[in-house]
């Protein structure tokens, strides 16, 4: 970090779209947001778990002691569909207000696809056009919406956030449909980030977290060294809670220091 800059204490007076925020790290970002943005903020909570968004939601409302008058929406979507997007798009304007001072989405939503199989199994388009159509192009086409819904203006700032993984840079024996979605997202944001030198783009790699998605990862993984090695990180205590690497998301974002595009791994910070 630059020396003369101290790093902001707050996110600012923010609208912030998390997809992915039902459960595990999204959920964790969505706790960590509420506490770092400047009161009468606003959150877009997005998944397909209605009843899990609004938990989270109730729980964010219990714990607004302060009364800083935080404003949480809940998007029941489908974000493997055009509608789902769509819907995340619209609740996202009906939900921001003018004095908005800083635009934060969270692409976060993820699935690991079938790790049960290798790469010459997989013959049905369909199968594998589904899997990049959540993972990938619902990425892309969700931040394409929301920056044209939130033109660049002054005093606006504005910083997209990836969720990416080791897996964007390195090839794991039986998990091509993860690491083919997680290479091809994060080209997503390289480009972006050289089209809008105003935007703020992080891919943020959270490192192995305890989450339903590791439990995947560690029972049903085809490559038994893979398979072994997450299961040994999960009996040897080895995976990181998504506080703790949320924790260092939330200094990144506050110091704001990255280059945009970078790709940033939670052992980095
Ligand atoms: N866990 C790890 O070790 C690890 C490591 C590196 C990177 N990551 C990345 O971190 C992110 C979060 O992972 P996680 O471990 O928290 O996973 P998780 O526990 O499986 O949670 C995935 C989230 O995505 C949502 N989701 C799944 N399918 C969806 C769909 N079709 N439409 C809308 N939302 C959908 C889920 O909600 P619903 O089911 O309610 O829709 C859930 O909120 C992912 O991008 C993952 O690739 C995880």
């Amino acid at each position: 970090m630059q020396a003369d800059v101290p790093p902001r204490e707050d996110l600012g007076r923010a609208l912030c779209i998390i997809t992915g925020a039902s459960r595990g790290f999204g959920r964790t970002i969505s706790k960590e947001v509420s506490r770092l943005v400047k009161p009468r903020s606003v959150l877009v909570l997005a998944a397909r778990s209605g009843d899990d968004l609004r938990a989270l939601q109730a729980d964010l409302a219990a714990s607004d002691a302060g009364g800083t008058g935080l404003v949480v929406h809940c998007v029941e979507a489908d974000l493997g569909l055009k509608e789902g997007v769509e819907s995340v798009i619209r609740a996202s304007k009906e939900a921001s207000s003018e004095d908005i001072d800083h635009l934060i989405l969270v692409n976060n939503a993820g699935s690991l696809g079938d790790v049960s199989r290798y790469t010459k199994s997989f013959i049905n388009m369909s199968e594998v056009d589904s899997y990049l159509s959540f993972n990938v192009s619902s990425a892309m086409c969700l931040t394409a919406g929301v920056l044209q819904a939130f033109p660049q203006r002054a005093g606006l700032k504005r910083t997209i956030v990836n969720i990416t993984s080791l897996c964007a840079l390195q090839p794991f024996p039986s998990w091509v449909l993860y690491c083919t979605g997680k290479a091809a997202r994060e080209m997503i944001f390289r480009v972006l980030a050289e089209e809008e030198p105003d935007l703020r783009v992080l891919s943020y790699s959270p490192g192995p977290l305890d989450t339903a998605m590791q439990m995947e990862a560690r029972t049903k993984t085809a490559d038994p060294s893979l398979r072994e090695t997450y299961s040994a990180m999960f009996s040897q205590g080895q995976l990181l809670t998504c506080e703790a690497s949320c924790a260092k998301l939330m200094k990144v974002l506050l110091e704001d220091d990255y280059p945009s595009g970078a790709h940033l791994d939670v052992y980095d910070v």
